[in-house]
């Protein structure tokens, strides 16, 4: 591959023209992780991450053919970033590589759930996404595109890039998820607000995260309030991400919350939902209905918790089936139903507060 340019061999081509099961289009990032607080930190651990990094190894573990649509810096870290993906079967073919430096982040432990990252992205090689980097070809052959907030506020050229392929994805009628993921040090309530109504007539699926996401767009609603004003904003199917509580889905007909699937261990929950996100989009788009797909992209999650980092522990399949059979069965013991009907405007369980 050259600076500035996609040049393909005839294996990169063939699948660029055959589509993705999931496409994404956004940033990835070099991640420095220290083990202690960061003001304590003396050493880091050099990987990669990024929502849609995230995003996409989940959904390349879920068995999808996974592209991704990118800026990377051309230097050695943009060269390892690029082996990390291939690793992880996520295909390159479509990242255009740019004469800047990658974005950065920096995490820290966070024993009091008091997180907040620090980031070195200004100006950088993946703000320089553009609507060009969107292979029409592909996003038209490919059955699911997962897109993110992150993405909508990094640049201009990026939010176009973004909006240009979830209109060509909605064009052909395919599955569209949007994950607003609000970040306060990245963008205000307003752009947030702004980059969600622009957004949310191009997805199938919209999903926030309640209370991050949802305070930032809705204000203080509960979580079946935070759907309702998604659906009412044009969303076809609310997903509300409710960090160890579970997630609830509002697709117009019912509200039925998803009791969360219990972490193993919770060593760090940065990239849980965009790991949700990934796996869901990849299960969809491979057939499964809702509901599996759900469970499914919600045991990733709670998997994915016991990894340092927004891709440090990504499970197979296997591992994901393995360990909702044994969540399944002891919870047939305890008589417990996978998910239960709640009143679509609040009720008791959006009123609890946020215990992460
Ligand atoms: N402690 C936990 N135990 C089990 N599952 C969890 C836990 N934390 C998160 N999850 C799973 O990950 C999903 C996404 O988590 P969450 O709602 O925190 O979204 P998020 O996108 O990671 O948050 P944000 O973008 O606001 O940081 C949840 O719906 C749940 O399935
Ligand atoms: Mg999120």
């Amino acid at each position: 591959m050259e600076r500035g340019s996609v040049t393909r061999n005839a294996a990169d081509a063939a699948r660029v023209t055959a589509g993705y099961d999931v496409l994404l289009v956004g940033e990835l990032l070099v991640e420095l992780s220290a083990p202690t607080p960061l003001r304590d930190a003396r050493r880091f651990d050099l990987s990669f991450s990024g929502d849609t990094l995230n995003a996409a190894a989940a959904a390349a573990a879920g068995g999808a053919r996974v592209g991704v649509i990118a800026a990377v810096g051309d230097d050695e870290l943009g060269e390892a970033l690029l082996a990390y993906l291939k690793e992880r079967d996520i295909d390159t073919s479509l990242i255009r590589l740019v004469n800047r430096p990658n974005g950065l982040y920096l995490l820290g432990a966070d024993p009091d759930g008091a997180r907040e990252f620090v980031y070195l992205r200004r100006e950088s090689a993946g703000s320089l996404l553009r609507p060009a980097d969107v292979d029409s070809d592909a996003v038209r052959a490919s059955r699911a595109l997962v897109v993110t907030g992150i993405a909508c506020a990094i640049s201009d050229t990026a939010a176009a890039a973004v909006r240009h392929a979830a209109k060509l994805m909605r064009q052909q009628g395919r599955l569209v998820i949007y994950d607003p993921n609000f970040r306060r040090k990245l963008m205000t309530p307003r752009a947030a607000r702004d980059a969600f109504a622009a957004m949310v007539p191009m997805s199938t699926i919209v999903k926030p995260s309640w209370p991050n996401d949802s305070r930032a767009l809705f204000g203080d609603a509960g979580p079946a309030q935070a759907a309702a004003a998604a659906r009412q904003a044009g969303a076809a199917i609310a997903l509300v991400t409710l960090g160890k509580q579970g997630a609830l889905v509002d697709d117009g007909s019912s509200v039925v919350h998803y009791p969360p699937v219990p972490a193993p261990a919770a060593v760090d929950a940065t990239g849980s939902g965009d790991t949700l996100a990934g796996m869901l989009a990849a299960r969809l788009a491979l057939g499964d209905d809702i509901a599996s797909a759900l469970r499914i992209a919600m045991t990733a999650a709670a998997l994915s918790l016991s990894g340092q980092g927004g891709s440090g522990r990504v499970a197979s399949l296997a591992e994901i089936r393995a360990h909702l059979g044994r969540t399944d069965r002891s919870q047939t013991d305890s008589g417990s139903e996978h998910a239960a009907h709640l009143p679509s405007s609040h009720g008791g369980h959006d009123q609890e507060a946020n215990p992460r």
